[in-house]
């Protein structure tokens, strides 16, 4: 009997598998993961399990399988082995898979039961191939890179986009947001956003916010002529989300930003998609390192990063080269191209590609930014189509606010003209004052 692709003799596990030239990538959804089987299980046994128990197979031959059904088989196509663990590609056929039911119901699927098979030590869904045929179903970004540059007038002359976040992140009252956010403007950001725990909270209710904050933005725009955008975060359970939006929207919003994980890609996906929305969506991602950090088991972030590209998401966090926060899976000992700072990269790359007819994500860089490490942080993640926020490395500069933001602007410009940062502080007092207050903070951790 013929071997199959996996050295296999196939029977019935045939159902499971398939040589790698069977599997045309147009028709079918491939996911690939990163799997450690127990030991009891092989590493081919791992993989089907996953695609058994993800299409049309459970734990025991059934009674119940027609002929008909077979078509609907997931099939394991390649292996990539190192030591007891290796890379699985799996390909779920297109017509496993219901279109209208949008990103929950590929969830289900590519990301369903299998993370808690007993056979599986540690499972991640490292990466989703995903065909033109599937991907046409979403309309993606309204804005994307080009749409939040024409509003921030970057189009001509790309550079990257500076954003802060209001800090305290709770606390203040409307108009002390407000003082905040004009403080920032004025210095020089070209966005600000709330924090992802502020939304509607009696303190600071949506409304007096927005109306507060884009009556300062319009004092920003007569004396300076620039327009600066204002993500109003709404993150909430679905129905007081659109509340929220409304409420934002009706007073005057430019912007309006989600914690996606929290609310989910359908909500993000149904805000997007909703044509009363006319402002781009700022996506946060709290929560995601639940998933995204463990280099062996759970969700890689360039995952979410398509996801929230086919749900609408204008611009998204992916992470930092350089900043407060681990970089989800740099402790991976295998498969290091799936850790640290160039898997940042490659989402980042993701984003700003083509991908069919959905718009390019702005990549968003947060957590710990201040200015000292933006030249290694743009080196590194990709320039100009990013975003680089800071909340305390601007709102904490020891001259305050406007001249926090002024340090963050000079400190883009230097890196752009390829000046190193010591050497153009010599002539820009609020950059050589954070240089002297944080130094090279964050620089050289892992
Ligand atoms: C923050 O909220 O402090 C950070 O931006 C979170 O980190 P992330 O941007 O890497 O998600
Ligand atoms: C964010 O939500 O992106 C942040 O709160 C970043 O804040 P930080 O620059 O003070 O870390
Ligand atoms: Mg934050």
């Amino acid at each position: 009997m013929a071997k199959d692709s996996l050295g296999n003799s196939p029977v019935a596990r045939g159902t499971f598998l398939a040589y790698p030239e069977e599997i045309d990538p147009d028709k079918y959804v491939i996911a690939l993961y990163y799997v450690e089987p127990n030991e009891n299980t092989t590493l081919e046994e791992a993989g089907r399990e996953i695609a058994s128990e993800e299409s049309i197979g459970t734990w025991t031959e059934i009674k119940t399988l027609r002929e008909t059904v077979l078509k609907y088989a997931a099939k394991v196509y390649k292996i990539k082995r190192v030591d007891g663990s290796g890379l699985i590609y799996v390909a779920f056929p297109l017509d496993l898979i219901d279109f209208e039911g949008g990103i929950s119901h590929l969830l289900s699927i590519v990301a369903g039961n299998l993370f808690g098979l007993s056979s599986l030590r540690n499972v991640r869904l490292l990466d989703l191939q995903l065909p033109k045929d599937y991907v046409k179903n979403y309309r993606g970004p309204k804005f994307g890179i080009k749409g939040v540059r024409e509003l921030v007038s970057t189009i001509r002359e790309p550079r990257p986009h500076l954003g802060t976040i209001v800090k305290p992140k709770v606390g203040l009252n409307p108009k002390e947001t407000a003082e905040v956010a004009y403080e920032a403007a004025i210095g020089g950001v070209d966005f600000i956003k709330d924090d992802e725990t502020l939304t509607n909270q009696k303190f600071n209710p949506i409304e007096d916010r927005v109306s507060y904050v884009m009556e300062k933005l319009d004092l920003v725009r007569e004396e300076t002529d620039r327009r600066v955008i204002y993500a109003v975060n709404i993150t909430s359970d679905y129905g007081e989300l659109f509340e929220n939006a409304e409420r934002a929207l009706s007073h005057g919003a430019n912007a309006l930003m989600v914690d996606v994980i929290v609310v989910g890609f359908p909500a993000l996906r149904a805000l997007a998609e909703d044509p009363s929305i006319k402002v781009p969506i700022h996506v946060h991602r709290c929560m995601h390192a639940a998933m995204t950090r463990n280099p062996k088991h759970g969700v890689h972030m360039m995952v979410i990063a398509k996801l929230v590209r086919l749900a609408g998401g204008d611009q998204l966090h992916t992470g930092t080269a350089v900043g407060k926060m681990e970089k989800p899976g740099a402790q991976a000992q295998v498969y290091k191209e799936w850790g640290g700072v160039k898997s940042v990269r490659r989402i980042n790359d993701f984003l700003r590609s083509e991908w069919y007819e959905l718009k390019p994500v702005m990549p968003v860089a947060s957590g710990g930014i201040h200015p000292a490490i933006v030249p290694s942080n743009l080196e590194a993640l990709g320039s100009p189509d990013i975003q680089i926020n800071a909340g305390g490395g601007i709102h904490g500069h020891p001259w305050g606010t406007r001249a926090g933001a002024k340090a963050m602007v000079q400190a883009i410009e230097a890196y752009l003209k390829g000046i190193p940062l010591e050497e153009y502080a010599k002539e820009k007092p609020e950059l050589r004052e954070a240089l002297k207050y944080w130094g090279y903070k964050f620089l050289n951790q892992k």
